[in-house]
């Protein structure tokens, strides 16, 4: 049986949020704000977080890559497989990621949406896991960092499963 060990609960997971939500409502206080959500780990996050930032006519998009590799390993190869609807031209996006891990996905993120010309582009990360990253990439906001482990729970999955748990877990195959 896999097993899952505690990594953050939900109750550090919402605290987090409420501090990141508080400051990305300062820092986009008279922005033209597209939330983009990457599906599909970083849906229960963007539920969440959404919530909590204080900005009445933010936009809310989705967008779906496609990483091929295992169940728990990225070979780096990304494809679009849905694109975002709203037109972001001039506008202000933050995207919204569960990991930001080697990084390759976030690159591809910002390689594309900047073909619609937004007038900028930021990234709000749950988790960042910076010991294996290839691209010199960070996240503008960042929740919380983690060393080392495959982490489910709150959106994260291992072979679509998991994502239901309320917290994160490290899980041990
Ligand atoms: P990157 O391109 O290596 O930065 O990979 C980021 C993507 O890999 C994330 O959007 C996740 O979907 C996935 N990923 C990386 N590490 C984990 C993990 O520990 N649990 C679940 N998904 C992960
Ligand atoms: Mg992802």
């Amino acid at each position: 049986m896999p097993e899952l060990l505690p990594v953050l609960e939900k109750e550090v997971i919402a605290r987090r949020i409420d501090e990141i939500a508080l400051q990305i409502s300062s820092d986009y206080s008279d922005a033209d704000l597209v939330i983009i959500g990457v599906l599909k780990g970083a849906f229960v996050f963007m539920a969440d977080l959404i919530r909590r930032i204080q900005c009445d006519c933010m936009q809310i998009d989705f967008i779906r890559l496609a990483s091929y590799g295992t169940k728990s390993a990225s070979c780096g190869q990304i494809g679009l497989l849905k694109d975002i609807e709203i037109d972001i031209e001039g506008k202000d996006v933050l995207i919204v990621e569960d990991i930001l891990d080697t990084g390759l996905t976030l690159a591809f993120l910002h390689q594309h949406l900047e073909k619609y010309n937004p007038r900028s582009v930021k990234t709000c990360v749950l988790i960042d896991k910076p010991e294996r990253r290839k691209t010199k990439i960070q996240a503008e906001y960042t929740c919380h960092s983690v060393k080392e482990g495959f982490l489910v729970g709150y959106g994260l999955d291992y072979a679509e499963r998991y994502r239901n748990l309320t917290g994160i877990f490290n899980l041990k195959l």
